[in-house]
């Protein structure tokens, strides 16, 4: 019986894992869609100047919970989540 058990899972090219994206790739590979690149909003509301209006944690919270139409986000990991509610909280 010829074996055809391929059990490579091509994982090992992970050379650049998230461990230090930045907070504004990561925006941009999960935010921007609906909140624009330069997060002037879009589908979503305009969030350039999210800082004024919530806290890092309030921020951080509607990431993981999601608010209205905004769907939970919560692929990121806690700590991108933390990084990125953190320079969000700056916009002001
Ligand atoms: C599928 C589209 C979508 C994605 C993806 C998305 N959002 Fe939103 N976001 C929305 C919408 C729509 C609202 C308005 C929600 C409401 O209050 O009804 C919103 C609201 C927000 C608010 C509150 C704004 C305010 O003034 O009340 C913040 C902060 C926010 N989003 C951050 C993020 C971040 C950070 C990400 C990425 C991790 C993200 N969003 C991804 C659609 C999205």
């Amino acid at each position: 019986m010829v074996s055809l058990t391929a059990c490579n899972q091509e994982q090992s090219k992970n050379n650049q894992s998230s461990a230090s994206a930045s907070p504004k790739q990561v925006f941009s590979n999960n935010c921007s869609s609906c909140h624009g690149e330069q997060l002037q909003g879009g589908m979503g509301p305009d969030i350039s100047k999210v800082g004024e209006r919530y806290s890092a944690k309030e921020i951080a919270a509607i990431i993981e919970h999601g608010q209205g139409q905004m769907p939970p986000q919560n692929q990121l990991e806690a700590k991108d989540r933390e990084k990125l509610a953190q320079w969000l909280a700056q916009k002001k």
